[in-house]
């Protein structure tokens, strides 16, 4: 899907924020400021939480908000070998009660958990991001679902009318 403006992809955020029922991982890539912190942040409002308060989580590595679920933001870009993310406690998040959503993915290497919704973000034009979504699992594939069976495109396609 593309992404017009900072607004639409905090929107989408939001909107994949509603759907989460805990237990899933969003694994976020893409280049800086492709988008991924304002992605977060609508996930955030997505889920009742202080959106307000979501930043990029550099050098703390992980940051916890609480909302309708535990939402565990993390940000691996500082994160030098993949064998340092066992110390990070990250995979204490997997529990059905939360939500783990970490940028810069690919430094996690095969550590990932391997049911994951995969979001890819790539600049278009200063304003515009394309967003590719990919589900590995059973639990990101019923997400996606949810997401699109809630798309606010999906009802408004006007019946067409015969002349
Ligand atoms: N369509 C768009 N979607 C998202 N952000 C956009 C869009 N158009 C412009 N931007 C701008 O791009 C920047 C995205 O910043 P953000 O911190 O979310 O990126 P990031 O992917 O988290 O980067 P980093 O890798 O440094 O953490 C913001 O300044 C935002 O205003
Ligand atoms: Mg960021």
């Amino acid at each position: 899907m593309a992404s017009r403006s900072p607004a639409e992809t905090e929107r989408f955020g939001r909107r994949l924020g509603a759907a989460l029922r805990g237990g899933e991982v969003l694994a976020l890539y893409g280049e800086l400021g492709a988008g991924k912190t304002l992605l977060v942040r609508g996930l955030a409002s997505g889920l009742q939480a202080a959106a307000d308060q979501v930043s990029s989580p550099t050098f703390v590595l992980i940051n916890e908000y609480a909302g309708r679920l535990r939402l565990a933001h993390a940000d691996l870009y500082r994160l030098d070998e993949p064998t340092a993310i066992e110390q990070l406690g990250l995979w204490d998040y997997a529990d059905g009660r939360s939500v783990l959503a970490i940028e810069w993915a690919e430094k996690a290497g095969a550590a990932l958990p391997p049911d994951r919704l995969e979001i890819r973000m790539t600049h278009r034009n200063p304003r515009a991001r394309q967003l590719a979504l990919s589900a590995t699992g059973p639990i990101a594939q019923r997400l996606l679902r949810r997401v699109r069976n809630r798309s606010p495109h999906r009802n408004r396609r006007p019946a067409r009318s015969r002349r």
